[in-house]
């Protein structure tokens, strides 16, 4: 059997893309609610645009999206009967401290994820939490302009130790940053941060990345410390780079382009700022500001796995021209010409899959979990609301066999698998409800009219077959 007996099987949401209720139950507002769907919406998550409120003009996703707030119960309900062995989701900040800078979190908030968690194990579902996907209290944007402040990591430590402790015993799983590598390409949705004009951009993402990495490290002791079973994650946009051609200049763009990223999981895995980063800040004039016993905590306190989400591989050239071609995507990357693409323009390589893991895992030798994959498409449903599906079970078989290639042929640690967006969900890129990963229809549409009725799609009986084999069976 390629998989561990224990295998996490599962899927992942993220609060603010499938929550809604965001002014229920003493919810505070977050940069993830202001973001609207259509042309404004690039500008304003990697903070060019200055949106810091709901205005008339535009439409707010976030705002009800799938109204899992009050339908978790069926949706989990759902989830068991696929047979997950567990469910990643996040919490909203702004659920636990509405503004982010309170002395003592809202209890209601509290009390909504104490229940929700305690659903997830009435069907044996063990609960995967990321602290922070994406959001940021708006309060903490506008006093501090968010992770930029020293400040920030101070509120964040708060949360931690009031989460922790209230869901000892019902959550051992965390994950401290959702692709803490989004910091560099959408600011604004991934930390929080709106540039004024006088900014120097890159200094203003290193800073405000450092204090997430020692927010993370300060989060894995405590984790730690308050139960040894815990265990914590960093958590990539993963996905390797290939070389245009052969030529060395572009190998060593690819290169490059991976270091950018792995930047962060070396800090958060070997715990240290690595040589090549330490030299590409000094040459940019990015000057990072510690505090005393900032090393020390970095070094000390490093993570349990590497989690990561993966979509596609890259790829990199220095070729001018192709390089203009390039669509302003938010992990912007040259196409590549051997690969077909989904409806979104995303290259689809499930070889790539293989290729990643073994990257991350000869790089850091600790335990993989691949917390998101999956494929965004249109679905047609019937006049019942069921979708045949075959596209999705068939990108999905693809990559799940590239997974077990890892593991049986290569000898990968991998704890679990969950695949994005489960159950139909607002799109993070775009604000679309019609680009969806579900296996699971939820009627509504970009303008956010249609019932919200759940309807189990071909994929859903697929999973679960797939689940109850644990992996060994990917047939249609
Ligand atoms: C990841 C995010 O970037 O990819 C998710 O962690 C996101 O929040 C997912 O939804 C898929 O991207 P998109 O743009 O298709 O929603």
């Amino acid at each position: 059997m390629a998989f561990r007996k224990d295998f996490l099987w599962g899927g992942a949401t993220a609060a603010n893309q499938c929550e809604g209720g965001y002014n229920e139950g003493g919810r505070g507002l977050a940069n993830v609610d202001v973001v609207p769907i259509g042309k404004d919406r690039f500008p304003i998550i990697s903070g060019q645009m200055k949106m810091f409120d709901f205005d008339d003009e535009h439409f707010y996703p976030a705002k009800e999206a799938i109204d899992m707030y009050h339908r978790y119960k069926e949706d989990i309900a759902l989830f068991g009967e696929m047979g997950f062995k567990t469910y990643r989701l996040s919490i909203a900040w702004t659920r636990i401290f509405p503004n982010g800078d309170e002395a003592e979190p809202n209890e209601e908030g509290l009390k909504f994820y104490e229940d929700l968690f305690k659903e997830c194990h009435k069907y044996g579902i063990e609960p995967l939490v990321t602290i922070t996907h994406f959001d940021c209290p708006m309060h903490l944007i506008k006093k501090y302009g968010a992770w930029r402040s020293r400040e920030l990591v101070g509120f964040y430590e708060n949360l931690c130790k009031v989460i922790f402790n209230r869901y000892k015993g019902l959550v051992k799983y965390w994950l401290t940053f959702n692709e803490i590598n989004m910091i560099l390409h959408a600011p604004f949705m991934g930390a929080g941060l709106y540039f004024e004009e006088d900014d120097n951009k890159e200094q203003v993402k290193y800073q405000a990345a450092h204090h997430e990495l020692v927010a993370s490290a300060i989060a894995t002791k405590i984790a730690h410390e308050v139960d040894p079973e815990n265990k914590v994650g960093c958590m990539l946009a993963a996905g390797s780079n290939y070389p245009y051609t052969p030529k060395p200049e572009d190998v060593w763009a690819g290169k490059q382009n991976d270091r950018e990223n792995y930047f962060f999981i070396d800090v958060q895995s070997r715990g240290e700022y690595p040589a090549y980063a330490l030299k590409e800040m000094e040459r940019n004039g990015i000057e990072i500001k510690m505090e005393e016993g900032d090393k020390e905590l970095l070094k000390a306190h490093t993570v349990d796995f590497i989690s990561f989400s993966y979509y596609s591989s890259r790829v990199a050239t220095v070729d001018p021209e192709l390089l203009e071609q390039t669509q302003g995507n938010i992990f912007a990357s040259v196409k590549n010409p051997y690969l077909e693409a989904s409806e979104w323009g995303w290259q689809i390589d499930p070889l790539g899959l293989r290729i990643t893991m073994n990257d991350l895992y000869d790089r850091y030798q600790k335990p993989l979990f691949i917390v998101e994959n999956g494929l965004g498409a249109v679905d047609t449903p019937d006049e019942n609301g069921y979708v045949e599906d075959d596209y999705r079970i068939e990108y999905l078989a693809a990559h799940l066999q590239a997974m077990k290639d890892a593991v049986e042929l290569d000898g990968v640690d991998l704890w679990g698998y969950t695949t994005w967006g489960c159950i139909d969900l607002v799109s993070a890129g775009t604000g679309e409800m019609k680009k969806r990963y579900g296996f699971i229809y939820v009627d509504r549409d970009n303008e956010g009219n249609g019932t919200l009725k759940r309807t189990k799609k071909k994929s859903f009986d697929w999973y679960k077959k797939v689940i109850a084999s644990n992996g060994e069976d990917l047939s249609n």
